[in-house]
């Protein structure tokens, strides 16, 4: 691309820096305006101590007998320099803050101030055509004009035209070295090309900052409002476990319940629970497996609690229909659970308890690895506690008992590789 066609590019694309959206413009007007109008009446101040200095500098060099053709000239712009600048202060910097009232009262003073400086500087680098026939003060008001104000393009090129053609007026009239003046044409020219092309660059420069400190507001709102989501979110999930908390209590103090119906059964499912736990942990399960084993223990034989305490403490052999009714407690023990949202990992713990390996078990008659492998582990679990326990019709086993059982009935009732890793778990507990 040719540089004339970038500088075109430059100066026609809106979107170089981005464009403020239609909902900002309002936002953005008013604190450009705010901003121009802060360094104009600064400026302002400072030009009313300059002129003050250059009055002086006039008066002194009047006595001196000093003056040359166009120090009279001079003298007046002087003054103009001190009564514009003292009346705008007066006018424009008492009882104006930040009040959105003010807006166009300082936007009218940041135009008039650029509008005279412009006037001023212009006139000065005119009359000094009478003393050095330079144009420095033009210069200056140019590029103080450019760097002071954030103007849009167009409200610039408005400023720097106007200047431009009084300039190139004035000096016309009043230059009479021909080689000056085509010095100054060229010089002038490029000045207020350049001068305006630096107004240009610095108010897209502001776009940019613009919409940037926007896009930094937006995603501040973006994390703000998903900071509160997440908050919400982490006060359903607490309100959520407490509930699960809480149904985890019942359901709990529904097997404690249970085993007040029998009082041989006492802590049977605590116990089963903590053999189940043992050897889980040392077959290096994971977590979740760990928690749904435990849960699974505590509730393996809820469903007893649907079964008529003559059936669940009679003290002799059950009837084949007692006993059908006794081995339903498996299945009423998923139904149960089945409505609690915990404990549906481990409703085929609680079903297929008393499935056996070689497929003669309840309520499903499961085989081998057919049978859920947790399942598979309460039921040596189970056995541990049956045989350890005391019943009314005989005392407590030993371990011993517990080992020659589960070898005796590995691969029949149990899983041999799990009976074998509970004595592998046995010996090395010691
Ligand atoms: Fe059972």
């Amino acid at each position: 691309m040719s540089l004339t066609k970038a500088l075109l590019s430059f100066l026609l694309t809106k979107n170089m820096y981005g464009r403020i959206p239609d909902s900002n413009k309002n936002e953005f007007n008013i604190e450009l305006i705010n901003l121009n109008f802060d360094r104009s009446r600064k400026t302002n101040l400072v030009l009313l101590g300059v002129s003050l200095i250059l009055l002086l500098i006039d008066v002194l060099n009047k006595q001196k007998g000093l003056w040359m053709p166009g120090s009279k000239y001079l003298f007046y712009t002087h003054i103009l320099m001190i009564l514009v600048p003292l009346i705008l202060l007066l006018f424009f910097s008492i009882n104006i803050g930040d009040n959105p009232k003010h807006t166009q009262k300082k936007l009218f003073f940041v135009m008039l101030f650029a509008y005279f400086l412009s006037l001023d500087s212009t006139l000065t680098s005119i009359i000094d055509q009478h003393i050095h026939g330079q144009i420095t003060v033009y210069i200056i008001g140019a590029y103080l004009i450019a760097v002071m104000n954030n103007f849009k393009p167009l409200t610039s090129l408005g400023i720097f035209l106007i200047n431009y053609s009084i300039f190139v007026i004035g000096i016309t009239f009043v230059q009479e070295n021909p080689v000056v003046l085509r010095g100054h044409y060229v010089n002038g020219t490029l000045i207020a090309v350049v001068a305006w092309f630096l107004s240009v660059i610095l108010y897209y420069a502001k776009v940019r900052d613009f919409l940037s400190k926007k896009t930094i507001e937006y995603q501040k709102g973006e994390l703000e409002k998903a900071n509160q989501q997440l908050t919400a979110t982490n006060c359903k999930l607490q309100e959520s476990l407490s509930a699960l908390d809480e149904s985890q209590n019942i359901i709990f103090t529904l097997a404690l319940a249970l085993e007040s119906k029998d009082p041989y059964s006492h802590g049977h499912s605590d116990r089963v629970a903590d053999y189940a736990l043992e050897l889980a942990r040392s077959l290096n399960l994971s977590e979740v497996d760990q928690v749904n084993i435990y849960r699974a223990a505590i509730l393996h034989d809820i469903g007893k609690i649907g079964i008529p305490d003559a059936i669940l403490n009679k003290p002799s052999a059950l009837t084949s229909e007692e006993w059908s009714i006794m081995k339903s407690h498996p299945e009423r023990g998923g139904n149960i659970c089945s409505k609690l949202n915990f404990a549906r990992e481990i409703l085929p713990i609680i079903r297929h308890h008393h499935e056996r390996y070689d497929g003669k078990g309840y309520p499903d008659g499961l085989c081998g690895e057919k049978i859920p492998f947790l399942a598979r582990l309460v039921s040596i679990a189970d056995t541990v506690d049956a045989i350890t326990s005391s019943r009314p019709y005989r005392s407590a086993g030993t371990f011993e008992q517990v080992l020659e059982e589960l070898q005796k009935y590995a691969g029949t009732q149990f899983d041999p590789v799990l009976v074998e890793a509970f004595i592998a778990f046995y010996h090395a507990k010691g």
